[in-house]
């Protein structure tokens, strides 16, 4: 299968590279670790203990967030549709999805799924039915975490304009995302 991110993975890193950007981020991880600050902020606010629930990392690119947060879960794997993005970092918890919507697990089979910056390159009918797959493999009472740019920024929708790995990219609007994860019984917080 050929997927958009095959093309991008080899230069990746430096393909998100923003003058604009940079004065926010002090280094690589930067966005990385707030956005882990974020999780364990939720998972702190509902008292759950991380170390008990399975995670699934959709969308892992690279694998930034799941080398950066994944020894504080019981297991932490994630999947993704490019198999040059997944195998530029070469790791066991890592498998690739047979297209845009399905994904390869069976059903039940996580407490905790996140999505970060994937939506924005998912289009049409694929957003639901990547949401149903993602409904589908999480426990009952699991909890989705959908991650995206803010598109009433004047900032992101610059630096995604001029970004060329966002040269497919449709924003989403919180109350967008939050009507696909609703229509999947999915709550929000
Ligand atoms: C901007 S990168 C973000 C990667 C990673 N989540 C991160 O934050 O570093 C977007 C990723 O979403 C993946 N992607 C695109 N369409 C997808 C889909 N339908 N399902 C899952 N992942 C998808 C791409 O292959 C790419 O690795």
């Amino acid at each position: 299968m050929s997927v958009e991110f095959d093309r991008y993975a080899a230069e990746y890193p430096h393909l998100l590279e923003d003058p604009v950007r940079d004065l926010f981020a002090s280094d690589a991880l930067f966005f990385h670790r707030r956005k882990w600050m974020l999780i364990q902020n939720f998972f702190t606010r509902q008292n759950v203990d991380c170390s008990r629930l399975n995670w699934l990392d959709v969308g892992c690119g690279q694998g930034d967030l799941l080398r950066l947060a994944g020894a504080n879960f019981a297991q932490a794997v994630g999947c993704d549709p490019s198999s040059e993005m997944i195998q530029s970092w070469g790791s066991a918890r890592v498998f690739q999805q047979p297209s845009a919507a399905e994904l390869p697990f069976v059903d039940n089979s996580f407490d905790f799924v996140t999505a970060v910056c994937v939506y924005h390159h998912v289009h049409g009918e694929d957003r639901a039915r990547l949401t149903r797959s993602i409904r589908r493999i999480l426990r009952p009472g699991g909890v989705f975490c959908m991650i995206e740019h803010n598109p009433w920024n004047p900032v992101t929708q610059m630096i995604v304009k001029r970004c060329p790995v966002d040269s497919d990219a449709e924003l989403l609007t919180a109350s967008r995302a939050a009507r696909l994860a609703g229509a999947m019984d999915l709550k929000t917080v």
